[in-house]
């Protein structure tokens, strides 16, 4: 009996010093094409004691030059493509961070199939978009500016805000708390080691910024 007491104890002790073991209260549910996004949630993951749902595309190629025009194609006619999982449980999480490619300025479509197929309903949502062209250059655009720049600061705005309602339409009592948007000089496919060396350096670079958002984070979905 006493050994069992023991046992209790130091098992005790062990989960108190391990507080990992903890049931996470954040899921981290990410599509990545190139691996940017990946990097984001592998980081995120490790910050906030998350658990991580990759979403797969089913049945498409999406690797190499023609992968990229395959995507653009699906972005531009707003396809839903097959993803897997197909559904994804989120009951016994109060929080969400989604970690989605920028694809034509939208999120990348595997999402769009993701919140089709999927009912979210009293989570704390934080989005987390990483692209490759630099919108705060349109920060500053006023009346003084070209209609080609004024254009773009109103239709990229525009499709910030459609992000953000698609996303809220499809959902049941969440709150959307924050959207990071990362922005990564990301080169097109060229398998060349030069390539190689940039991509590493690049991914570095989001796990760099993305670790200095975690404050941000962290507070907006209100944990330790
Ligand atoms: C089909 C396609 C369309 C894209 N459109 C945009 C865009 O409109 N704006 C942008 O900033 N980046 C765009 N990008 C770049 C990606 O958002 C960027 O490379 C991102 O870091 C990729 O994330 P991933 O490596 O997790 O797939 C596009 C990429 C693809 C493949």
């Amino acid at each position: 009996m006493k050994h069992y007491a023991k046992a209790f104890i130091v098992l005790g002790v062990l989960l108190m010093a391990v507080p990992s073991f903890a049931a996470s209260e954040t899921l981290i549910i990410f599509y990545s094409r190139s691996g940017y996004c990946e990097t984001a949630a592998n980081i995120l993951k490790g910050a906030l004691n998350a658990d991580v749902q990759e979403i797969k595309e089913v049945g498409k190629d999406r690797s190499g030059d023609w992968g990229w025009y395959t995507a653009a194609w699906d972005a531009f006619w707003g396809n839903h493509t097959p993803i897997a999982p197909e559904k994804i449980d989120t009951a016994a999480y109060k929080n969400l961070i989604i970690c989605s490619p920028i694809w034509s300025w939208q999120l990348a479509m595997p999402l769009h199939t993701f919140f089709e197929k999927n009912k979210i309903t009293d989570k704390r949502i934080v989005l987390v978009t990483i692209g490759n062209i630099d919108i705060k250059k349109y920060k500053d655009v006023g009346p003084q500016d070209n209609v080609v720049k004024r254009f773009f600061k109103d239709y990229l705005g525009g499709k910030k805000i459609k992000a953000h309602d698609e996303i809220q339409a499809t959902m049941d009592h969440n709150q959307y708390v924050l959207h990071k948007h990362f922005w990564i000089q990301s080169q097109k496919d060229d398998p060349s080691a030069k390539k190689k060396v940039t991509v590493i350096k690049e991914k570095l670079e989001i796990a760099g910024e993305v670790t200095q958002a975690i404050p941000n984070i962290k507070k907006a979905l209100n944990v330790e």
